[in-house]
């Protein structure tokens, strides 16, 4: 695969309230080990698993673990919402890897592109939907106005079912 070159795109930083990350917990094996690739210690991801008593490990960019050069943990589970900009070049790299994952992200216009077309075509795919929408945070943690897209978890061996629906109890 070519090698990514990071670029700061402030259309990536958007993070994940914990209430979206309970639907995965129950699709995972209890007390599993899941490598969250794009989160620092103050992700909720991170929080939720811990809590949840899986063993997790996470990495992000600004602490030097670039999700394409990084060695790969050992790891049951790939879980996180990834940078939206390199959604395909994160969805080609998980297939390339071939362990089970899930990464939160929007659904509107998911199978227009060609090329990741192409590879759910080839490879395990499943769509997890959530309701209501899931609202982001800005780094602060406050929430954004608005909730302009439909988001949900894009897996490959995580859910029994090719499509599941999810409600959300957001606290
Ligand atoms: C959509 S945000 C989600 C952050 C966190 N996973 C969450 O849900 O709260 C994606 C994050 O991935 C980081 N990122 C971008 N490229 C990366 C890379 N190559 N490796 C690791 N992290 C990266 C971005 O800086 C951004 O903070």
């Amino acid at each position: 695969m070519a090698q990514i070159q990071y670029q700061f795109n402030k259309n990536d930083e958007y993070f994940t309230p914990a209430y979206a990350v309970y639907p995965i917990v129950k699709r995972l094996k209890a007390g599993s080990r899941v490598w969250c690739p794009f989160d620092t210690k103050d992700s909720e991801f991170v929080k939720v698993f811990v809590q949840q008593g899986f063993d997790v490990v996470y990495g992000h960019i600004r602490t030097g673990q670039d999700f394409f050069r990084v060695r790969v943990p050992e790891c049951n589970y790939i879980v996180s919402n990834p940078p939206y900009s390199l959604k395909n070049e994160v969805l080609k790299k998980l297939y390339e890897i071939g362990r089970p994952f899930a990464m939160l992200v929007n659904f509107q216009g998911i199978f227009d592109s060609r090329e990741r077309f192409q590879m759910f075509k080839e490879h395990k795919v499943e769509m997890l939907w959530l309701s209501p929408r899931v609202n982001y945070m800005r780094e602060s943690k406050t929430f954004l106005k608005g909730v302009p897209f439909q988001s949900g978890y894009i897996c490959s061996g995580i859910c029994k079912k090719q499509l599941e629906f999810e409600y959300l109890v957001k606290q």
